[in-house]
């Protein structure tokens, strides 16, 4: 995706948010639908698809690699070419804004034997790749790229892979995937062991594709373990609606005072859910309604009630790979609270689309809220309901995630808050302005 020029946006001080608020489909298990889809011998049918651009980059990239996707009365039908059988894409794969896609895409495309060149945008180019290329060289794959282990870069895919055994080093669902995929076309077992859980979604597709796949608790970490060269049948898979983007909504309700939202259908994935634990700790008024599961995975109707009276936590640092995407909104709740918040181990946050301790710290610093930081933790000061003072424009740096935050921040300030580009939030929640809209936000585009 090649971003166009950037569209600030302000978010003014709302009165309650009210009403139910449909946030699309779940990011991470759209692109695994559309990555196993295509490599399952047979059509896929995934329903509730994120539309977001993203996914989008995935489904462009997948067609490359020789696989048919299309959407045909609203649902994407996905015509597979069975583990192996990705073709040599005939032009550079671009994943946009995506870390997710170009990491899974790399490990898939690594154990079939031709060269493959990725890129990205600005953001994305910046990001560490060698994470993903260091485990993919065990299989035989060599990489190229630019100075830092980064895009644009080709990886040249091992025609006689051998399978691996690795040890993630950080705790992350992408390297772990990454390694999956790739193992899928390796002969034997390949195993992916993990100190902290992460999300496990691939593990729970792929069984579901039909791979023979074992997790196991041992004293070394989470063991998974695959059996490389499976037929993978096709699925028919219903996304449930992701929770990273019902943190935005949920969160918006606690803040503004008088808001009632419900945010129904909502995947509650133990491996994602960290941040509504932490939310009901700080004294949020957040209710899981209809409890019960869809299509493997835990699913509810979230209630979210405004919360004059949230405190300060310490965030346990073996939680923050349940809710590594959701620190970013967790700071600007832990400003509307009393006392100070303390997130650690959270190193991660450098390395995703921005520096998300960054550039939270400063857009909150530019909003009167005192913010302390180091390597892996930080720490944000509450001002209580309504103590925020905005009036600022903070840059984004092509983060999604960093733009919807403060355009929540900005609805429970005493002045308006303008994000300097909120393009990036096509990636993942294409909707977010309508829906937000729509519960009564007061968002004001100012392209
Ligand atoms: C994702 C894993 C996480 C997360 C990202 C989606 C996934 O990244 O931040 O938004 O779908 O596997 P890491 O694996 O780098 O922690």
């Amino acid at each position: 995706m090649s971003h166009g020029p950037a569209t600030p946006m302000t978010a003014h001080a709302a009165g309650p948010l009210t009403g139910e608020a449909h946030v699309p489909g779940d990011k991470s298990i759209s692109h695994r639908a559309l990555i196993l889809g295509a490599m399952a011998v047979g059509e896929t049918k995934v329903k509730g698809l994120l539309e977001g651009q993203d996914v989008l980059d995935t489904a462009a990239a997948m067609r490359a690699f020789g696989a048919q996707v299309e959407k045909r009365d609203g649902t994407w039908h996905v015509h597979g070419v069975g583990v192996g059988g990705l073709m040599e894409p005939e032009d550079v794969i671009d994943c946009g804004n995506s870390g997710t896609g170009v990491r899974l895409l790399m490990g898939a495309a690594a154990t079939h034997g031709f060269a493959v060149t990725y890129t990205g945008d600005a953001s994305l180019r910046s990001r560490p790749m060698a994470r993903v290329t260091d485990p993919l060289a065990l299989f035989g794959a060599r990489a190229f790229g630019r100075s830092g282990g980064r895009l644009p870069m080709t990886v040249v895919g091992a025609s006689d892979p051998v399978p691996v055994r690795y040890t993630t080093p950080v705790a992350s669902a992408q390297i772990k995937s990454a390694v999956l995929l790739a193992g899928l076309n390796a002969p034997g077992e390949t195993v992916v062991i993990e100190r902290e859980a992460t999300r496990d979604h691939s593990e729970r597709m792929l069984a579901g594709f039909g791979a023979e796949i074992d997790v196991a608790d041992s004293p070394e970490g989470r063991t998974v373990t695959l059996v490389g060269r499976p037929e993978l049948r096709p699925q028919t898979i219903a996304v449930p609606r992701d929770p990273s983007s019902a943190a935005f909504p949920v969160c918006a309700a606690l803040i503004v005072p008088g808001s009632d939202v419900l945010v129904p259908n909502i995947g509650l994935n133990p491996t994602r859910a960290g941040l509504f634990e932490t939310l009901r700790e700080m004294g949020a008024d957040l209710t899981y309604e209809s409890p019960r599961e869809e299509g493997g995975e835990p699913v509810a109707d979230l209630r979210a009630r405004f919360s004059p009276d949230m405190k300060g936590v310490e965030v346990p640092p073996e939680r923050a790979a349940s809710m590594i995407d959701e620190y970013p909104i967790l700071s600007v709740v832990a400003a509307n609270a009393s006392g100070t918040t303390v997130m650690r181990g959270v190193a991660e946050l450098r390395v995703k689309e921005s520096d998300r301790i960054d550039a939270m710290a400063t857009g909150l610093c530019a909003c009167g809220v005192e913010v302390r930081d180091g390597a892996d933790w930080w720490e944000v000061d509450g001002r209580g309901i309504g103590g925020v003072e905005g009036g600022a424009t903070v840059a984004t740096h092509l983060d999604h995630r960093i733009a919807m935050s403060f355009l929540i921040c900005g609805m429970a300030s005493k002045n308006p808050v303008t994000v300097d580009d909120a393009g990036a939030i096509a990636t993942s929640f294409p909707i977010f302005g309508e829906l937000m809209g729509g519960l009564g936000a007061a968002l004001i585009s100012e392209a």
